[in-house]
């Protein structure tokens, strides 16, 4: 198999059955104690963007199973001096990587540079474009608490436009069978997307609301936008967040997800992201089952098979990812 094979680059090249795969196993991971799957080897976390849950939950997922890492930030680097991040990551190969997490701000970075090492690459979210292990971590959380997905309603609500997180979880909540709605202001919702057959199309929260199962507030993504694509925060706040109000329409057990960070007070209001509804600390805590998987996956397949085999042996049986 290649280094690029070998990757995960985004959800789009996930099948149902390898997205089931990787829950079954996170499942399994957080049920028992963790395998030695990664001992002797190195994850290197390439960041050349801010993050707290995305890096934190990589790199405990590495040292669970027994692996080290390594955590570059492009701050306080060569980068400052202009090398390039192929030649950031050529370094560290040479040091002894046996796998990347990248994030970075350039869509197709990870494919880019899976195209360059000769070692497998795990985009931890690149640009506009995807973030895999997010959407999975948000499947996961959603299944614990409703079980399977299939045929469920989640409602996607916001910077739809901007949003590498509703891109990736367009992609697993589909192929999971759940019935996705993306609902944001016409400006935040990118071309083309209504002519899709599997996702529908909302432009106001509350004709959806009292039929969701799930609803994701994403963040307003202000960094990303090229120029002022809403008339102010508060107006966005008034039309658009999930506010206590609006979630007075949701079923009594629909549930609340927001990836963060969040802007309190504008996506969502501070009493839903901290309310009983709120999965928002669980999707934090289940990343790091999850990106166990995909590190395991990604880092010692043949490993973690034995070790699945094994584990489903001793319960008698596969129980829920
Ligand atoms: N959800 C997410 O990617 O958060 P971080 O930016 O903190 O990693």
């Amino acid at each position: 198999m290649t280094f690029m094979a070998k990757s995960l680059l985004g959800a789009t090249e996930l099948s149902a059955a390898r997205i089931r795969k990787l829950l079954a196993t996170a499942g399994a991971f957080s049920r028992t104690p963790p395998p030695a799957l990664l001992q002797g080897k190195t994850v290197v976390n390439l960041f050349f963007e801010n993050s707290t849950r995305t890096r934190t939950s990589f790199e405990l997922a590495a040292r669970r199973l027994g692996g080290a890492t390594l955590s570059f930030s492009a701050a306080g680097s060569s980068v400052q001096k202009g090398e390039t991040l192929i030649d950031t990551a050529r370094t560290y190969a040479a040091l002894g990587a046996d796998c990347f997490v990248l994030r970075h701000s350039a869509s197709g970075a990870p494919l880019t540079l899976s195209r360059a090492v000769r070692v497998p690459v795990v985009n931890a979210g690149d640009g506009f474009h995807e973030h895999p292990t997010q959407a999975l971590l948000d499947a996961f959380t959603i299944e614990s608490r409703l079980g399977s997905l299939k045929g469920k309603r989640v409602l996607i609500l916001g910077d739809i436009a901007h949003s590498r997180v509703a891109r990736s979880n367009l992609q697993v909540l589909t192929k999971l069978g759940a019935r996705v709605t993306v609902c944001g202001p016409p400006t935040l919702l990118p071309p083309g997307l209504e002519q899709s057959s599997e996702i529908e199309f909302a432009y106001r929260p509350e004709t959806v609301l009292p039929d969701a199962d799930a609803v994701m507030a994403l963040r307003l993504q202000t960094e990303r936008q090229s120029k002022a694509q809403i008339p102010s925060l508060s107006e966005y706040a008034r039309f658009w967040g999930l506010t206590a109000d609006r979630a007075r329409l949701m079923k009594p057990e629909a549930v609340i997800l927001h990836p963060g960070p969040v802007n309190r007070g504008v996506e969502i209001a501070p009493e839903m992201a901290d309310g009983p509804r709120s999965l928002i600390l669980e999707q934090v805590a289940n990343g790091v089952w999850v990106r166990m998987a995909v590190l395991a996956t990604v880092c010692n397949p043949e490993g973690l098979e034995k070790w699945l085999a094994q584990a489903q042996s001793q319960t008698g049986g596969s129980r829920r990812g």
